[in-house]
């Protein structure tokens, strides 16, 4: 009987994309992948450690498969929290028989095999491969959406204090453009209308490596290449990166067609002190320009940004700053998070932690903010025709469907199943902070 394995998911949608991977081989490879982790043979966890409650819920789960009767079922800890804590995890969680980082994942396959002929070996592996490119471009045809993730580079160069990724990721490495394209092609011959790049720094992709060509970064040239491909509507990609956010690629919002309206531009903070503290190499002016100069090109895009509160020595003021700059620039999304010390990192030895409370109550006044701007942006829109795309059935059902506007927000609508996969207009009735409502037209 073939053996079932049930893949758990935590973190960005690199792992996301990366755990869709893992699937389609382990199925070619003759495991049947199943949505039900208790009737499963072999349980993955993949993992992030991006801050210390994300490895909390991921080691808490392996705990708890680890206590209960699990009937000799495997459980495999892989990802980011595989590559940052190693062999202790094989004692944090008893049943664990394999940790595997990352840049290994396209191995599990393999090792699950060797599992399966002898149990009491476990496996690690947290070595630093490049993942290769049919790993990084598999994906189960019968389980191709209308929007699809297309990871175009692996790792991270910088080194911002706070943060553990370039530790569990490695160095950057890019795929080569016509593989990404081919990916694309393919992703659309089987349905998909939308294509999300995925990259820690996506504007980095080819850096130092792929050549600039009229002026343009190897980034924008990938980006003119998938506005070529027929069937795929909408592009959008995350996170850039304000460095090396350069006027090509401003120009391309305005130039390219399927460019959605939409960034994703992280700031962590509004504070020029704390950016430098943070290894940020950018100041909140340089920020504030590269929104300005988007917004010249696309008057009403969205933009939305993560920020961290409570980095050591973020005084009021700096604080305030980073206030400040919400309100300049009213982003219409953004994530909060409470700084969280990660070990290894270079922010773990800085002085002037900011207590648990002075970050929650940061947190509450920028997320009140964030609100505000949001529900503000979104009544803008209604009244509004929108053409969005129509990913499946709302999570309140009863003939309740959802898709996207251009701008990245959900909109909720009375339709049927022949819209799922199509772009339909609509007509925004009403507006949450997170929703839109609306009428097919
Ligand atoms: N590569 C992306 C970010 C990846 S991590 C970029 O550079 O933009 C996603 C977000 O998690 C970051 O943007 C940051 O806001 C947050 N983050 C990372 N490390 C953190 C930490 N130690 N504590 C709190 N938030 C953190
Ligand atoms: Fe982390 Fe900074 Fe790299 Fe983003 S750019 S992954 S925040 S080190
Ligand atoms: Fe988490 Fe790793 Fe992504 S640490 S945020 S899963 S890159």
């Amino acid at each position: 009987m073939k053996k079932r394995v049930y893949i758990k998911t935590y973190g960005c949608q690199m792992n996301e994309r990366e755990s869709e991977s893992l699937a389609a081989v382990l199925g070619d490879r003759g495991y049947e992948i199943i949505d039900d982790e208790h009737s499963a043979d072999i349980i993955l966890l993949n993992t992030c450690s991006v801050r210390e409650q994300a490895e909390a819920k991921a080691i808490g789960k392996s705990n708890l498969l680890s206590r209960g009767k699990n009937n000799g079922k495997i459980i495999g800890i892989v990802g980011c929290m595989a590559q940052n804590l190693g062999e202790k995890l094989f004692q944090q969680s008893p049943h664990t028989r394999l940790v595997v980082g990352p840049n290994s994942i396209e191995k599990i396959p393999e090792y699950l095999d060797q599992l399966m002929e002898n149990k009491n070996n476990p496996i690690i592996d947290i070595e630093t491969h490049m993942i290769g490119n049919q790993f990084a471009a598999r994906h189960d045809e019968k389980k191709v959406k209308p929007s699809m993730f297309v990871s175009i580079m692996q790792g991270c160069n910088m080194r911002c204090a706070y943060c553990i990724v370039p530790k569990t990721r490695g160095p950057e490495c890019y795929r080569p453009m016509e593989t990404i394209i081919d990916e694309i092609q393919w992703l659309a011959e089987y349905g998909a209308k939308e294509i999300t790049l995925l990259g820690q720094i996506v504007n980095h992709y080819g850096n130092r490596q792929m050549p600039n060509v009229n002026d343009k970064s190897p980034f924008v040239q990938l980006l003119e290449k998938i506005q070529t491909i027929k069937d795929i509507q909408r592009i959008r990609f995350m996170s850039p990166h304000p460095n090396g956010f350069r006027m090509d690629l401003i120009d391309a919002y305005r130039d390219l067609s399927k460019l959605c309206p939409h960034v994703h531009l992280p700031l962590q903070s509004g504070s020029n002190k704390i950016l430098r503290a943070m290894g940020r190499p950018y100041t909140s002016e340089q920020f504030l320009s590269i929104v300005a100069a988007l917004r010249e090109k696309v008057p009403n895009i969205s933009i939305s940004t993560d920020v961290i509160v409570g980095f050591p020595g973020e005084t009021n003021e700096d604080f305030q700053m980073t206030c400040n700059l919400f309100e300049a620039v009213k982003f219409d999304m953004a994530f909060v998070f409470k700084y969280s010390i990660r070990p290894g990192t270079i922010a773990e030895q800085l002085e002037d932690q900011i207590s648990k409370e002075e970050k929650e109550e940061r947190n509450q006044i920028l997320l009140k903010k964030v609100e505000h701007y949001s529900q503000k942006y979104n009544e803008t829109l209604v009244g509004l025709k929108k053409e969005i795309l129509v990913e499946g059935v709302a999570r309140r059902g009863q003939q309740q469907f959802e898709g996207r506007t251009p701008e990245y927000k959900k909109v909720i609508f009375l339709g049927d199943e022949n819209c799922i996969g199509r772009f339909v207009d609509v007509k925004i009735e009403r507006s949450t902070t997170s929703t839109l409502l609306g009428k097919l037209i």
